[in-house]
């Protein structure tokens, strides 16, 4: 398990699963809450939420990073991710690149499940050689 104040971890954890409560997931039945730790060490939260036209869903990861930014928060640190267990939930895809976009190779990606804190990963390792923001920051023909 990688480091992250005890404390700490007990907030993001009580905040994920008190989100997953809220998921919206009458489709899968497969309800997730997620809390990512801001810079400023401010927790938000989100769920998962279906939609009657499937791919329209969306994850608890884009909930929670959604929340950040209107909460004004710039760069995650970490995120615990809360499923119904037993098998370990680990982030989709398309949920890491969006982590990528707000952190680093070591932005710690904690899964749990009911019964509390199953695995962690860095972000480096969920999504290695992966493409961010600084890609972008140093093509000149990306400026306007
Ligand atoms: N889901 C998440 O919210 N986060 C994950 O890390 C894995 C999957 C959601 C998407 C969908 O609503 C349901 O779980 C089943 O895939």
């Amino acid at each position: 398990m990688h480091r992250l104040d005890p404390k700490v971890l007990q907030s993001l954890l009580t905040a994920s699963q008190s989100a997953r409560t809220l998921s919206h997931s009458p489709y899968s039945r497969y309800a997730v809450g997620a809390a990512v730790l801001d810079e400023l060490g401010v927790v938000h939260a989100g769920c998962n939420i279906e939609n009657a036209a499937y791919p329209q869903g969306w994850c608890a990861e884009a909930t929670a990073l959604g929340a950040m930014v209107m909460a004004g928060g710039k760069r995650a640190l970490a995120i615990v991710v809360s499923g119904p267990g037993p098998d370990v939930i680990t982030p989709c895809g398309g949920c890491r690149q969006k982590l990528r976009e707000f952190g680093d190779e070591d932005l710690l990606v904690i899964a749990a499940d009911p019964s509390g804190v199953k695995q962690s990963w860095t972000l480096g390792q969920l999504l290695p050689a992966s493409f961010g923001p600084g890609h972008l920051k140093t093509n000149d023909q990306n400026a306007n």
